[in-house]
């Protein structure tokens, strides 16, 4: 019997995988322009380092990772995400010694043992950015603003920015308290879930999918009402400098991360269009990380979009490469020069189909509309004795008789 992907675990297949390259190429130029450089770090970690970073409490770390021992007794995990190891790159490479303001960005494949269905998978792919050295609320609003760039870049207008302040460890402790009390009144309305990690993490309760626990926890306290002062001035501040650069945002008081280490400003890009996997990207800052994990005290600032979701949002009709020309060849001596003739056009440049195994026209016309080759040439006795062939433009149906030369074929391929 033939061997199947493992489930949740996808292949992006051809006709597909432009619509990738795309979202990819416009990202880099997106980073380019607001200073990021790519960092790639190992998709395998010590197990500690997602547990100290996004937390124990966490459905990640509970439940989702693929962690294993290893040949050498080592505790391992493919990465749930992309943060943690970033951050301890930066931390081992001591790379806030050359300069302390560090812009990375990255981008491949992440692993949680998620259910799968639309949208949401166990490897699936994330393009991340990461701002460290710089707490000024400036940062928080261009790092959100590049991220509403890249959507409107690709397109995509409808995904809109929600925003949230989850404060410091000065005024969370005494919110979680209150949070707490609260639930411990409704305890009856909340699922088994938010009755369990009401201890240990009060804040999910918000965000809880469930009905009971969205009616019981309508009129619960909200952190951006109970923000220290500092908090608070930062969160004004961030707000004002994307009200001066005109990018638009909506306040969710009830959004709380799926990750311990946020601090401060939080956010998420979300869609109405792909059900309930609605955040297409998702950050925040997290000034306490970097010396959690054992660096220097540096604030930070990042996001991580999922690539399958952004690619959801686009339609891949528009992304499929053709060939400039399809050189179709009857003969033996016509199919030689047809060889020849691609092998210098493809060298110079041009991207150029042919036949391999000697096929009727028919059937070599039917490849080249197959393949929405731009242009046909038409090649057998009759042209390689006189020099000139056909050279036919598909969309139109125009066709001239040119010098069967390279560089008249590529003046006109490439003239467009
Ligand atoms: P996250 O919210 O866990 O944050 O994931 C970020 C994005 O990855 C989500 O908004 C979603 O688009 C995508 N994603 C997550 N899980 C899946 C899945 N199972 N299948 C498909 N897509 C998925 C983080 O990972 C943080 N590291 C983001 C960050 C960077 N915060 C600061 N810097």
């Amino acid at each position: 019997m033939a061997i199947s992907a493992i489930k949740g675990f996808n292949d992006i297949l051809p006709g597909e995988v432009e619509k990738w390259q795309h979202i990819e190429a416009v990202a880099r130029e997106v980073f380019r322009c607001y200073g990021f450089s790519e960092i790639r770090v190992p998709i395998m970690e010590k197990t500690e380092l997602f547990s100290r970073s996004i937390g124990d409490a966490t459905d990640i770390v509970e439940k989702e990772m693929y962690s294993f021992i290893d040949k050498g007794e080592n505790k391992v995990t493919l990465r749930p995400e992309g943060t943690a190891g970033v951050m301890r790159a930066l931390i081992e490479q001591k790379l806030y010694v050359s300069d302390p303001v560090s812009k990375l960005y990255y981008m491949g494949p992440m692993f949680r043992y998620e259910r799968p269905q639309k949208g949401r998978y166990r490897q699936f792919h994330q393009i991340g950015a990461e701002v460290t050295g710089v707490s000024d609320p400036k940062v928080d609003a261009q790092v959100l603003t590049m991220l509403c760039n890249f959507f409107q870049r690709l397109g995509l207008h409808e995904p809109s920015m929600e925003i949230n302040s989850l404060g410091c460890p000065e005024c969370r402790p005494a919110y979680r308290e209150a949070l707490k009390q609260f639930l411990r009144n409704h305890l009856s309305e909340l699922c088994e879930d938010c009755r369990r990690r009401l201890e240990t993490n009060p804040l999910r309760a918000l965000d809880c999918k469930s009905e009971g626990c969205k009616v019981a926890t309508k009129d619960a306290p909200a952190m951006i009402d109970a923000l220290c002062s500092e908090c608070d001035t930062h969160f004004a501040a961030v707000k004002d400098y994307l009200a001066s650069v005109g990018t638009e945002y909506r306040i969710n008081s009830r959004m709380v991360r799926g990750l311990d280490y946020y601090t401060r400003t939080t956010f998420e890009v979300v869609t109405g269009l792909l059900g309930s996997q609605s955040a297409v990207a998702a950050g925040g800052r997290y000034d306490g990380l970097i010396s959690d994990l054992g660096g220097p005290a540096i604030p930070g600032i990042g996001f991580a979009m999922g690539v399958e979701r952004v690619a959801l949002l686009l339609d891949s009709a528009e992304f499929k490469t053709a060939p400039d020309l399809f050189i179709v060849a009857l003969g033996e001596a016509a199919q030689k020069k047809a060889f020849t003739l691609a092998a210098d056009l493809q060298r110079s440049g041009a991207a150029v189909e042919l036949d391999y195994e000697g096929k009727s026209m028919k059937s070599q016309m039917r490849r080249a509309d197959k393949l929405a080759a731009t242009f046909t040439l038409i090649i057998g006795e009759t042209e390689l004795t006189s020099g000139k062939a056909p050279l036919k433009e598909m969309s139109s149906g125009l066709q001239n008789e040119i010098n069967l030369d390279t560089d008249t074929v590529l003046s006109l391929i490439k003239r467009r």
